[in-house]
C-alpha cells in the first residue's frame, strides 16, 4: 500500500507515521508514505496558496491550481503509463461533511494499491478542484479539526492494520472489536492478583472450549453495555440475544 498525502504540513504526517507499528511497516516495506507539500506548487513568489472567498465571508480558501498541480505530480509518480485496466485512483478529501469513517471502510481501502489524501486548511478548498479530483469525502467524526492531517493519519493507521505483514499476528485485525459488530472481550496479564483484584478463573483453566465460550459471552456483554447500537448488526444466537437484552435492560449481567 502506498499512501500519498497532499498537505501543507508534511512534518505532521511523516513524524506520526514513522513511529510505532506504522514506522516498522514502512521500514519493512509493507506500506509507504509520501507527504507532498501543496505549497511547493504555488505559482507566486510568496508561496501563497490561499485567497479570499468570492462573495466575502471570514477566512481564506485554498486555491484550486496548487492542489491540482500537487495531484498531477502524485499521479505521475504513481502511473507514468497506467495499464488499460488500472483502477481509478482513490482520492480521499478529509472533511467533516464527508461520510463517517468506520472499520468496514478501513478494510475496503486496504484493497487499493495506492490511496491519495487531500488535507484542507483555512476555511476550505475551492470546490472546483474537489469536483475534479476527489472520489471520496470522508469525516472521522462529528467535530471540527483545524485541518485534515489528523484525520488522514487516523485513516492510514486503521487501513495499515489490514495490510498483510503490518501486524505480527495476521488474524488479529479481524478478531477484535467491530470485526463482527461485537466489541473485544476484556484482557488480563500478570500478576494473577493485582491489588486484591483476581483474574477470572476460567482464563487460568487452560480449557480451550470454555475459554472460547467465555470470550464470546464477554464480547456480547461488553457490546450490550457500551455500544448497544452495534447489537442490531451482530450475528447472535437466540441465547446470546436474550443475554444482550437482559444486559441492556438491567445495565449488568443477570
Ligand atoms: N477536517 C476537519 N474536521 C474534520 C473531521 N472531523 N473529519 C475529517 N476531516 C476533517
Amino acid at each position: 500500500m502506498n499512501f500519498y498525502v497532499m498537505t501543507l504540513f508534511p512534518g505532521m504526517i511523516n513524524n506520526a507515521m514513522s513511529e510505532s507499528i506504522t514506522g516498522r511497516a514502512i521500514k519493512a516495506g509493507h506500506i509507504s508514505v509520501k507527504a507532498v507539500n501543496i505549497r511547493d506548487f504555488a505559482d507566486n513568489k510568496h508561496n501563497h496558496i490561499d485567497d479570499y472567498p468570492y462573495g466575502g465571508g471570514a477566512g481564506m480558501v485554498m486555491q484550486a491550481e496548487p492542489v491540482y498541480m500537487c495531484y498531477r505530480h502524485i499521479c505521475t509518480q504513481i502511473q507514468d503509463s497506467p495499464p488499460e485496466d488500472a483502477k481509478p485512483l482513490r482520492v480521499i478529501y478529509l472533511t467533516p461533511q464527508g461520510r463517517t469513517f468506520n472499520q468496514n471502510m478501513a478494510e475496503e481501502y486496504a484493497h487499493e494499491d495506492n490511496l491519495v489524501f487531500l488535507c484542507g486548511h483555512y476555511e476550505g478548498i475551492d470546490e472546483r478542484v474537489i469536483e475534479e479530483i476527489v472520489t471520496d469525502q470522508v469525516s472521522i467524526g462529528d467535530y471540527v479539526l483545524t485541518g485534515g492531517e489528523l484525520a488522514a493519519l487516523v485513516i492510514m493507521d486503521a487501513v495499515s492494520r489490514f495490510i498483510p505483514g503490518v501486524l505480527n499476528n495476521c488474524i488479529s485485525a479481524h478478531k477484535e472489536s467491530f470485526s463482527d459488530s461485537l466489541l473485544e472481550y476484556p484482557q488480563y496479564t500478570r500478576p494473577e492478583n493485582w491489588r486484591g483484584k483476581s483474574v477470572p478463573p476460567v482464563l487460568l483453566s487452560g480449557h480451550h472450549r470454555k475459554l472460547e465460550e467465555w470470550y464470546r459471552r464477554q464480547s456480547v456483554i461488553r457490546t450490550a453495555l457500551m455500544r448497544p447500537d452495534l447489537l442490531e448488526k451482530a450475528d447472535l444466537t437466540q441465547e446470546e440475544r436474550e443475554l444482550a437484552d437482559r444486559v441492556v435492560k438491567y445495565g449488568r449481567e443477570i
